[in-house]
């Protein structure tokens, strides 16, 4: 039989317990409650800093590595390798044979640019989305480099088409004026005007010069980058169904280059954020007709 004393003992211990328990379980709720808030009680972000927390806990970097290594890692998905520039200048020029007259007289109209147009003082935003066509050029000195938001979605989406195996790469990213200069003169040298203007923009003109255009293709696979079979690969298929999810658009579909004042080209998607994108998806349009321009 035990005695009072230790019966005593017993219940104070479990009181003890008891209370460890209850001041344990409100710091995880506490410290919980305060990761959410650091993270804008958005759950997937805090889950997703927390797992990586947890892997630098893991697998910690030398001191002072550690934001070159991450900012490597960023790069790489949109870094155009230089020695496979080449390739995809060999790539561009893939002009379709028009079999319909009428229809090639509409995208000659719409293919070649205004009289006069002058390049203006600040780019044009339509509702917010900024619109780079033959109608609408940008300032010559706007250079803003890749946006970040679209990279960041870039990657996202790398991250998932990996799943099926689909190994994107951005070789194409921004391009400022004396770029598109250089690469449209080579073009014209090349095809002529009248041919350049139909998959080339000129300075100023260039969606790339934004930020937000991205041309896609699938690492190891070159022969098909900013070539029209890419649109027949996995990786092709893969975007077309799939890019709007993380707000990129097909920018030039088939058929469209009457709209759009370009060709097909299965590999330029350009990011409008994830609502227009989906929008634009599911209306089958173009960005013009989204915005109602020209
Ligand atoms: N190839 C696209 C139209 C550009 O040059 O921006
Ligand atoms: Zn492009």
């Amino acid at each position: 039989m035990q005695s009072r004393y230790a019966l005593n003992n017993n219940n104070k211990k479990k009181s003890y317990i008891k209370w460890i328990l209850i001041i344990g379980a409100l710091l995880i709720a506490g410290a919980a409650a305060f990761w959410l808030y650091l993270h804008d009680w958005d759950a997937e972000r805090s889950w997703d800093a927390l797992t990586e927390e947890i892997n630098q806990l893991a697998s910690p970097e030398p001191a002072g590595e550690g934001e070159k290594q991450i900012e490597e890692v960023q790069e790489e998905s949109v870094v155009i390798p230089e020695e496979k520039e080449d390739v995809v200048t060999d790539n561009l020029p893939v002009i379709p044979e028009a079999d319909d007259e009428e229809l090639e007289e509409a995208v000659k109209d719409a293919t070649v640019y205004p009289d006069s147009i002058e390049l203006p003082e600040e780019p044009t935003f339509i509702n917010g989305i900024l619109i780079a066509n033959k109608q609408n050029p940008l300032p010559s000195d706007y250079a803003p480099g890749v946006d970040p938001e679209a990279k960041s979605s870039f990657d996202a989406m790398r991250e998932e088409a990996l799943k099926s195996d689909i190994d994107l790469i951005a070789f194409s990213t921004f391009r400022d004026f004396n770029r598109q200069q250089e690469l449209y003169e080579g073009y014209v040298e090349k095809d002529g005007v009248e041919k350049a203007d139909r998959y080339s923009a000129r300075p100023g003109f260039s969606e790339h010069q934004t930020g937000l255009a991205f041309d896609i293709g699938e690492t190891g696979e070159e022969q098909h980058w900013a070539a029209a079979s890419f649109g027949e690969t996995e990786g092709g298929k893969w975007l077309a169904e799939n890019a709007h999810r993380f707000g990129f658009i097909l920018r030039y579909p088939e058929g469209k280059e009457q709209l759009t004042g370009y060709m097909h080209e299965s590999w330029h998607f350009r990011y409008v954020g994830k609502g227009a994108a989906t929008e634009i998806y599911e209306a089958d349009i173009t960005l013009e007709e989204y915005l109602e321009v020209d």
